[in-house]
């Protein structure tokens, strides 16, 4: 019921939305900290722009998606602009854990790619991103809120879990997202609107960092 791969197979064929602020917002908190470059897992790429954006910037970036038209874009954007430091990976994170050794990244970005699961699958994928985190590395994550206005919509699925046109969404409170990160140290959490893909949405986004000493 909460396999979504299909709806999202072909969705980005000839799609290039634009960088999305929430990108910039995370390198101007991360990078100061650290120096250039980060590594970095962008988690649900989508097409790429923030991908890009990121080697642009001088950094490495692993993007993964489950979509294969995700991937692919994301893939023939980053060869047209000669950004060898895009790797792409075909992926289902929702199977933990991913296909990469502990510790490896300095930064793990996702936006509006976590929000889908329920609880205890939601739970182990942030679990493993967490081992994915170098120690004092970032986690920078964005998803959709109980504010939104598709909460509600659709088949109730119950845990702020919502069915709507075959897609299943996880609308988050922002206690929800801090329970997620109580393994983290939170350095920012807030609710935040704006727009998205051409509609107003209400989200939550939040910096986390993985503390040095676990
Ligand atoms: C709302 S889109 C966001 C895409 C991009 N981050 C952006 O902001 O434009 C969600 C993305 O997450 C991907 N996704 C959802 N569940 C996934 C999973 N379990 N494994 C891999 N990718 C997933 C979808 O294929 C889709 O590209």
């Amino acid at each position: 019921m909460f396999d979504q791969r299909a709806i999202w197979e072909h969705a980005w064929t000839g799609r290039r939305p634009p960088v999305n602020g929430f990108a910039r917002r995370c390198l101007r908190y991360v990078a100061p900290e650290t120096a250039a470059p980060l590594t970095i897992l962008e988690i649900g790429c989508g097409s790429g722009a923030d991908a890009l954006f990121f080697a642009r910037r001088g950094h490495r970036v692993t993007a993964i998606d489950f979509s294969r038209s995700a991937v692919e874009e994301t893939a023939r954007a980053a060869r047209r602009r000669g950004l060898v430091a895009v790797t792409t990976h075909q992926l289902d994170y929702a199977r933990p854990p991913l296909p990469f050794p502990a510790e490896s990244f300095d930064l793990i970005y996702s936006h509006l790619s976590l929000h889908y699961f329920p609880d205890a699958l939601t739970i182990a994928v942030f679990d493993d991103l967490r081992r994915l985190l170098k120690p004092g590395a970032f986690l920078c994550v964005k998803c959709r809120s109980t504010a939104d206005s598709l909460y509600g919509q659709g088949e109730d699925l119950g845990g702020d879990c919502f069915r709507r046109n075959g897609h299943v969404r996880h609308f988050f409170s922002k206690e929800y997202m801090a329970r997620q990160l109580a393994r983290f140290t939170i350095r920012t959490l807030r609710r935040t609107s704006g727009a998205y893909d051409g509609r107003k949405g209400a989200f939550i986004e939040a910096v986390a960092q993985r503390p040095r000493s676990s």
